[in-house]
Parts: structure tokens; sequence; C-alpha cells
């Protein structure tokens, strides 16, 4: 493996280019190379064994890039593959996302913790060590956002319809006491200005992408495997190419050198 090798970074779809962000901010030296399978968008509907299929050929898909390292940068993907794949490939690098419970129960005055998240997350191994681990003493109210992922998707950011969705699932957490709030999905951060308008002042919102930037630069480091020299990049590469993404690389900041679309090919994918 060599330090000039690029990051792999995947999710369902857009999502996960809100990781992509930070680490592109954290660490502009290096190439990223991500791949967002919007032709099985959402994985939050699907079975955990759906998804492990999906993300272990993805995950092949990248490793034959040459990937030094592979960012799974959605929650549902992580929920479902993440143990696997580590254990599968044990010497390789996987950095994968894991609900904020920890920071949120630290900092929380009133013991009541939200965490929002797809269906199948909360259904994963790892939402129950999570809570296990880190949600002593704070009551954790989880709540699933089905047809928010999808919304995204297609640019409804601050409709009145998503705003009604999220009022839907918000409100009665904020009357439960809610003070912290964990967006444990990749594509929530998009809808971020709309959550902190219906939760007000007085809820923290936890988007755990800048820490998993963090985390992508420590480990890389202890590898030695941080680019030093040159100018990173990113290229893009869906399995449905949708009109959304140029808008949301321009709203994160994100400029691609390439943009293609792949296909699957009996369940594998050859990225560009
Ligand atoms: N960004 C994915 C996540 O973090 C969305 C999952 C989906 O496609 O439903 O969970």
């Amino acid at each position: 493996m060599v330090a000039r090798a690029p990051i792999g970074i995947f999710d369902s779809g857009i999502g996960g280019l809100t990781v992509a962000s930070s680490i592109r901010q954290a660490l502009p030296a290096e190439r990223l190379l991500y791949f967002g399978d919007t032709a099985h968008i959402p994985y939050g509907d699907r079975s955990l064994r759906e998804v492990r299929a999906f993300s272990a050929a993805i995950v092949r898909a990248l490793m034959a890039k040459g990937c030094k390292m592979i960012v799974i940068a959605c929650n549902t993907a992580s929920a479902a593959a993440l143990k696997e794949v580590r254990e599968a490939w044990p010497r390789y690098p996987f950095i994968g996302m894991e609900p904020a419970v920890k920071p949120a129960a630290e900092r929380s005055r009133s013991n009541v913790v939200g965490v929002i998240a797809t269906q199948a997350t909360f259904q994963g191994e790892l939402f129950a060590s999570v809570l296990e681990r880190f949600a002593q003493g704070v009551r954790v109210l989880a709540q699933p956002c089905p047809g928010l992922v999808g919304a995204i998707e297609t640019g409804d950011l601050d409709t009145p319809g998503t705003e009604a969705m999220l009022r839907g699932w918000l409100e009665p957490m904020l009357a439960q006491g809610m003070d912290e709030l964990v967006l444990a999905c990749t594509h929530y951060p998009l809808v971020r200005p709309l959550i902190e308008r219906i939760c007000g002042p007085g809820v923290e919102v936890i988007d755990p992408a800048p820490a998993v930037a963090r985390r992508v630069a420590h480990v890389l480091g202890e590898r030695g495997l941080l680019a030093t020299d040159g100018t990173g990049g990113l290229q893009v590469s869906v399995s449905h190419l949708t009109p959304e993404l140029p808008n949301v690389l321009r709203r994160l900041g994100l400029q691609a050198e390439t943009i293609a679309e792949v296909e699957w090919r009996g369940g594998a994918l050859v990225l560009p």
C-alpha cells in the first residue's frame, strides 16, 4: 500500500458526500474515490443481508482500484457490513459510521438524547452495542425516518413536505425533553438547517462527519499512509446518475474531477 493511493468512500447515494466533504477539508492532499449506489437506494428499507452483499461487492471494487483505506460513509451499510468486512480483510483499514450517542450522552443536560436513522440502522447489532456502551443513565429516543433519504436524493431539502415529515418525528421528541440530536444517517446533514429550525437553539445537532475525518487522518497517520504532497481530488461514480448530484456537490463545496455512471453486472461492480 502506498501513501499516494486513493481513499475509497461509499454510500447508498449522495449522503456519503457529507463525509467526503469533511475528509476533503481535513486532508486536502488526499485523492478520494467516491461511489454512490443510487441504483439500489434506499438501503434503509432493505434487509441487512441484502445491504451486506452490496457492500461487500463495493468493497471489492474499491480495493481493485488500489484504495489504501475504505470509508463506509453510510450508517446502514456500516450496521450491515462493517463487522463482516473487517473479519474478511483483517489487516485492511475500514472506517465505518457509528451513531454518535457517546458525545450526545456526555453533553446532554436533560439526559434525553434523540437519534434519527434508517430502520435498518436501528435493527443492526452495531446500534445495540452503541447503546450498551454509551447510553448508561440517559434515555435514548430512537426515531426511524422512512422516506427522508428519498426526499433528500430528489433535492427536497427545504420543502413544506420535508418539513412536515421532520416535524412529525421531531416534535414528539422535543416534547419529551430531548436536548441532543444525533444524525445517524449520512444523508441527514443535508437537511440540517431545516432540522435546526424545527428544534430551535435548545437542541444541539450532532453530525459525526468531522470526527470521522479526524479518525481517517489518525489511522492513515499511524500506518504511514498520509498523502503529503500534491493536490488531492475527488472522483465520483454512481450506479444511476441523477440530476441532483451536481447541486449536492456544489452545496457541499466539492468539485468532482469526473462523474461517471457504472452498471452492476451480476452482483459485481467495476469502477472507472
Ligand atoms: N446514507 C445512508 C445512511 O447513512 C442512507 C441509507 C439509505 O439508503 O436508506 O444510512
